[in-house]
């Protein structure tokens, strides 16, 4: 089994990426952590434990992370995922508390007890979490398995602004950290996660099933339908988070290329923007940037998971 740790700012699209690991038997979930980003972190932390609680994994213990980033002021996304950060999903105050003690130590006490490499990290939002582990443990990085990170801009562009996508611009000085600490990282920017959308049919699936996880995914995912719809006019919502996830179970469902990654931080126009450099040794390429994602084939892992199927 993939031992695994989530870092993530739920979120409509991270809720669905927990549901996804919390049905997944082949990853053992050592921890969830949580990060302001979509919305601030008391409410990550809350929503992270509402999905633990709906996905009946209260094993799995959940760490409250950093609230503001490195060095910028907070921002927030919450018009993409509702002021509660689940959209129409209602949010209430779950059974089960948060795990005692600072995330970071958490972080670093699970990666540093376990083989070297063997530990995966799902990072769904800001990096702030992990570049400040990172500082106060600076054996980290090469100790880490993959992080399997959503964020960055290439051609597809950006989402907050022309040049940047969220979980980056939010904290790229965070993001510069950790692309350059040499821990190996799969990417999944927005040239991947806007192949995987949430058309009406595939709504329609999860909806059909009857189990509770895939209609609470299914519910998030109309509130994401409409808010695309409204904002950026696009008909099916991208999903972008759970495909850290599928990687780590499907990873004949994404194509990658190896790559050195670099963050803009100086430039406020240009601010979190991913420089991607593709002419690298393919051998010794720490960074690998996902070009290619098979947008039903995600879906059809989803609706299979959280249907309680394969
Ligand atoms: C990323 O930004 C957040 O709003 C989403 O949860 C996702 O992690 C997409 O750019
Ligand atoms: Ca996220």
């Amino acid at each position: 089994r993939q031992s695994l740790i989530i870092d993530c700012d739920p979120g409509v699209d991270d809720a669905i990426g927990l549901l996804l690991a919390f049905a997944s038997p082949e990853l053992d979930l050592k921890a969830i952590m949580t990060v302001g980003g979509n919305v601030p972190v008391a409410r990550t932390s809350r929503n992270a434990r509402i999905i633990r609680q709906i996905a009946e994994r209260e094993d799995v213990p959940v760490f409250a992370g950093a609230g503001v980033p490195l060095r910028r002021e907070p921002a927030g996304a919450g018009e993409f995922h509702g002021a509660e950060g689940l959209g129409w999903l209602e949010v209430f105050e779950p059974d089960a508390p948060l795990a005692d003690g600072h995330e970071a130590d958490a972080l670093t006490r699970i990666v540093m007890d376990e083989p070297e490499g063997s530990v995966a990290l799902a990072l769904m939002g800001p990096m702030t979490n992990l570049a400040l582990a990172m500082k106060a443990e600076p054996r980290l990085a090469a100790r880490m398995g993959p992080v399997v990170a959503m964020g960055g801009a290439r051609s597809e562009g950006g989402n907050i602004t022309p040049s940047a996508e969220f979980n980056i611009w939010a904290d790229p000085d965070a993001a510069a950290e950790v692309f350059a600490s040499g821990c190996e990282m799969i990417v999944m920017g927005l040239d991947a996660t806007h192949q995987v959308r949430a058309t009406e049919a595939r709504i329609v699936a999860l909806e059909a099933s009857g189990d509770a996880r895939a209609a609470t995914a299914a519910r998030l995912l109309r509130f994401s339908q409409a808010i695309e719809r409204d904002i950026v006019g696009w008909d099916a919502a991208p999903l972008h988070d759970p495909c850290t996830v599928a990687w780590l179970l499907r990873p004949e469902l994404f194509r990658l290329a190896p790559c050195r990654i670099a963050v803009e931080t100086e430039s406020e126009l240009t601010r979190g923007h991913t420089a991607v450099e593709f002419r690298v040794d393919g051998e010794t390429a720490r960074h690998h940037w996902a070009t290619w994602a098979d947008g039903q084939g995600v879906f059809d892992l989803l609706a299979a998971r959280l249907g309680g199927g394969e």
